[in-house]
This record gives C-alpha cells, sequence and structure tokens, in this order.
C-alpha cells in the first residue's frame, strides 16, 4: 500500500468517531516503534516529522525509513506529515520528497518564533491548499497560537495566555477562506514536557494546565464536519519521567495533558492528536536504565532496542486511549490520485 492521504485517515476517523495519533520522528527506532504497534493493535497512524527532524535526518534517511514502513506493514493505513512547516517553500520541499501531508503553520512568522498576523496566516494557509490539494495531498493550519518553545519552535508563551487561543468565530472564517483539511486549535497546551507554569498560590507547587475545552466544543457547534487537531498533547506520565529521574535524570515536577481530556476532545472533533514527548521520555528513561544497569556495555542496539520497545508500549497506549485501534482494515486506502479528483468535486470533501 503507497502512503496514505492524511485527509482520508481524518474522514475515517470521523466517521468512527475517534482519534489518531500523529506520532513526531527523526530516526529509525522511532519508525519502527510505531510501526509495531500499529501492527499489533491494527491502526490507521500518522507519522510526522518537524523541520528539525528533516535536518537531523538530512532528508533523504527520513524518506527511504518511511518507504520501508510502508514496504514492511502494506496493511496499515500511514500517512507521513511535516509538523509546523514554516512556509510554503518548506511544505512544497515535503511535497517533493513524497509526505501525503503538510502543516502550513502561518499561525507564526517564518521564524517559528513571532506571532503571524490574520491576514498572513490565511495568505500563506490558501497558497500551500492551492498546491497541496492539486496534487491530493492534505493540509493542517494552525490559528491561534501554542504556549512554550521547542528547540526555538513557539512564541514562548506562557500555556495559559487566553489572548492567543483560537477564536471560535474566527476559525469559521479561517476554514473557509483557506479551504484546509484539519485546523489545529490553541487551547492551553504547549509543546514539550513542562506545559504548565500554574502554581499553587500557597505552597509554590506546578499545577496542572488549564485547558480551554469550551473552545473546541464551540468549534465543533460552528464547524461540525472541521478535523480539529491537538498539539502539545503528550500526557507526561509520571511513571514515565520517574525511570528518567531514577537512573540520573534531573526531570522537574510536572503535569501533561490528560487522556480524559483529549477524549473528551475526540467526542467534539479532535482527529489528529501530536505527541511527540511522551515518547522522547520513553526512550530516555529506557537508555538511561539500560546503561546504568549495564555500565559495561557500548553496543548502540543493546540500549535503542530497550528505547524502540519502550516507545512502541507509549503509542500502543495511546492507540488504544484514541480509540484507533483495530481501524486499520476498515476501509481501502485512497491514492494522492484518487484525493486530487476529489478535490476538484468540493462536495465530495467539505
Ligand atoms: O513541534 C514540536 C515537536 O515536538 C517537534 O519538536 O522541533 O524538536 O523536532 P522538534
Ligand atoms: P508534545 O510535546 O506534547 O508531545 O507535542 C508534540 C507536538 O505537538 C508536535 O507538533
Ligand atoms: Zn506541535
Amino acid at each position: 500500500m503507497p502512503l496514505v492521504p492524511m485527509r482520508q485517515i481524518l474522514d475515517e476517523a470521523a466517521k468512527g468517531g475517534y482519534g489518531v495519533g500523529a506520532f513526531n520522528v527523526n530516526n529509525m527506532e522511532q519508525i519502527q516503534a510505531i510501526m509495531a504497534a500499529a501492527e499489533e493493535l491494527q491502526s490507521p497512524v500518522i507519522i510526522q516529522a518537524s523541520r528539525g527532524a528533516l535536518k537531523y535526518s538530512q532528508l533523504n534517511y527520513l524518506r527511504h525509513l518511511m518507504l520501508a514502513a510502508i514496504e514492511l506493514h502494506p496493511d496499515i493505513p500511514l500517512a507521513m506529515h511535516l509538523d509546523h512547516g514554516n512556509s510554503p517553500e518548506t511544505c512544497k520541499k515535503a511535497i517533493e520528497l513524497g509526505f501525503t501531508s503538510v502543516m502550513m503553520d502561518g499561525s507564526l512568522m517564518p521564524d517559528g518564533k513571532q506571532i503571524a498576523t490574520y491576514e498572513y496566516n490565511v495568505k500563506v494557509t490558501r497558497e500551500v491548499v492551492e498546491m497541496a490539494h492539486a496534487l491530493g495531498v492534505t493540509v493542517e493550519g494552525e490559528l491561534g497560537a501554542l504556549g512554550g518553545i521547542e528547540d526555538g519552535h513557539g512564541a514562548g508563551l506562557a500555556a495559559d495566555n487566553v489572548e492567543h487561543l483560537t477564536d471560535p468565530a474566527l476559525a469559521e472564517e479561517f476554514v473557509a477562506e483557506t479551504g484546509l483539511d484539519a485546523l489545529a486549535v490553541a487551547i492551553g497546551t504547549s509543546h514539550g514536557a513542562f506545559k504548565s507554569l500554574r502554581k499553587d498560590p500557597k505552597t509554590g507547587a506546578v499545577l496542572p494546565p488549564a485547558l480551554a475545552m469550551d473552545r473546541i466544543h464551540e468549534i465543533h457547534k460552528r464547524l461540525p464536519h472541521c478535523h480539529m487537531v491537538m498539539h502539545g498533547s503528550s500526557s507526561v506520565p509520571p511513571e514515565l519521567v520517574q525511570v528518567v529521574n531514577e537512573y540520573g535524570g534531573e526531570m522537574k515536577a510536572t503535569y501533561g495533558i490528560p487522556l480524559d481530556q483529549i477524549q473528551d476532545g475526540i467526542r467534539h472533533g479532535v482527529r489528529k492528536i501530536n505527541v511527540d514527548t511522551d515518547s522522547r521520555l520513553a526512550m530516555t528513561g529506557a537508555v538511561r536504565k539500560f546503561l546504568a544497569e549495564h555500565p559495561s556495555k557500548f553496543d548502540p542496539r543493546d540500549y535503542l532496542g530497550p528505547a524502540r520497545d519502550a516507545m512502541k508500549e507509549v503509542v500502543k497506549a495511546r492507540m488504544q486511549a484514541f480509540g484507533s485501534a483495530g481501524h486499520a482494515k476498515d476501509y481501502r486506502p485512497m491514492t494522492l490520485e484518487e484525493m486530487k479528483r476529489r478535490y476538484k468535486t468540493p462536495a465530495t470533501v467539505g
């Protein structure tokens, strides 16, 4: 099976009332972990690469790794997605590389830091939609700005900065003006392991991030057919942080996004859930543990194997929680050519 347009994976998820995890990758072990989880649970899946990942993997390595994934797992619907594309040029490069979906993150300027104007966001997102849809490729856009900053990406906003949360009325306009396939919403989530700056005024202890789930409910009411995307949706399980810290790590106390909140989102139109940090934590904990327990070992396979297994377990847990497990064979995957024809008759994809 060739790579599937992400739009079909999201449309099918909407029909089935479930969400699909979009897992970030940078190397072979992470792709193997995701595909092993998808195979075992028979789940459709979205693999995504950030600009940082493309740079780290020199593009071609990642391209051939994803080709290996479809060759080895022909029955798993798999979309390859560019995460946080910073310009139409970056999106074009990813499409040329064979990605079946791109995110044009016009909520920020191309430097990935400064907040962009609404007009700029509409302009670049529409430009990418025109280019991508002509080839059957899916487009995710973002309205509002996420909190935090990760590897230089993000405006460094406090996660609960209400001013930059997605405005449901504007979302309606944005979707109509751009024609995008999936809308990333800012509801108080942020990238990375430290998602909350809220502190208990008495004890000083960190409090869980406050999420504006009502914005998701409202957008779903206004746009019942719009596929929403939750970024910054790692749950940062304490048990994973604990393994990291038990074996030499120094991570501060933190909270992630509770799975029941994500499930509430899924009941209200969230179809793509971005997870990176949980995979990073699982792998790092496993590597630290292995090396601490086997100080004389030096074969990378000895510690990357357990790291891959640990990530597979996290991915499996998310596939189960998001409800995508068991849905791999529900539909016949479309080609980009077929999707391209559907975009030409918009009534069928609206
Ligand atoms: O956008 C955030 C993702 O976790 C990717 O992070 O830019 O460090 O690859 P990255
Ligand atoms: P996390 O840092 O919560 O895993 O979010 C990842 C993400 O949103 C990638 O786009
Ligand atoms: Zn993101």
